[in-house]
């Protein structure tokens, strides 16, 4: 039986749905570490600042960020404050990529994952999961699929939540993103060498949750209906 699941992808691949479906079918804790890059973009929103000013330092020294699982999901909190809604807003999703480019945020927010992914049995999401984060991770997904489906998807979750946001500029959130997160100096978003790569543009929730499911516990070749 895997230990720690590392699920790595471009945004609307459908990385939370998923990650959180396996972890709650392996008993694990379920780990959505864009959530701590969201709640510290909320902060510079907030303050007004910019990712690439100088005394970064003094900025993350104020800043209390803790994930609690809550029912199927995580509560995040910032300061003390509960941001769970606040930090899928489309503003937080215009500049999320951009405060994570900093080598500064990264450094602060890797040891926090580490510590939070290595302290039970664990299902982590992210960018940079197999590669930077959680190397040692006994099974590595890649996850995909192509820029319109997940455009779609990020747009019916945001009209769902009552943010009325026209398709296209969806889709141009997610390719801008992709960029950013793919060419960025510092830990990229890039398929680990070992990484299993699943391409979900075709394939239901069930359907892969199903295959990561079957792959972590051994059994099979994680071919749906195994
Ligand atoms: O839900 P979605 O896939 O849209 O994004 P997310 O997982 O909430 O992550 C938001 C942003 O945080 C990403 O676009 C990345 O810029 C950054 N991120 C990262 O750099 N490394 C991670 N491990 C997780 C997120």
């Amino acid at each position: 039986m895997k230990q720690h699941i590392a699920i790595d992808g471009p945004a609307g691949a459908g990385k939370s749905t998923v990650a959180r479906g396996v972890a709650k079918k392996l008993g694990y804790l379920y780990l959505d570490t864009g959530a701590l890059y969201r709640a510290l973009t909320l902060h510079f929103l907030r303050k007004g600042l910019d990712p690439g000013i100088p005394n970064l330092e003094n900025v993350l020294s104020e800043v209390n960020i803790s994930l609690e699982s809550s029912g199927d999901g995580t509560k995040v909190v910032l300061n003390g404050e509960d941001v769970t809604v606040l930090i899928r807003s489309p503003e937080v999703d215009r500049m999320v990529s951009r405060v994570a480019e900093s080598k500064g945020v990264r450094d602060f927010l890797r040891g926090i994952q580490r510590t939070l992914a290595l302290s039970k049995p664990s299902v982590v999401e992210g960018r940079d999961i197999g590669t930077v984060i959680l190397p040692e991770a006994d099974l590595k997904i890649f996850l995909t699929a192509k820029p319109e489906v997940r455009a779609y998807r990020r747009w019916l979750e945001l009209r769902a939540r009552g943010n009325t946001v026209d398709y296209k500029r969806v889709l141009k959130n997610i390719l801008e993103r992709d960029m950013i997160d793919s060419s960025r100096q510092h830990a990229p978003l890039k398929k680990a060498d070992d990484a299993v790569l699943i391409d979900t543009s075709f394939l239901t929730i069930e359907e892969v949750i199903h295959k990561i499911y079957t792959l972590a516990v051994g059994e099979g070749n994680g071919r749906c209906g195994d």
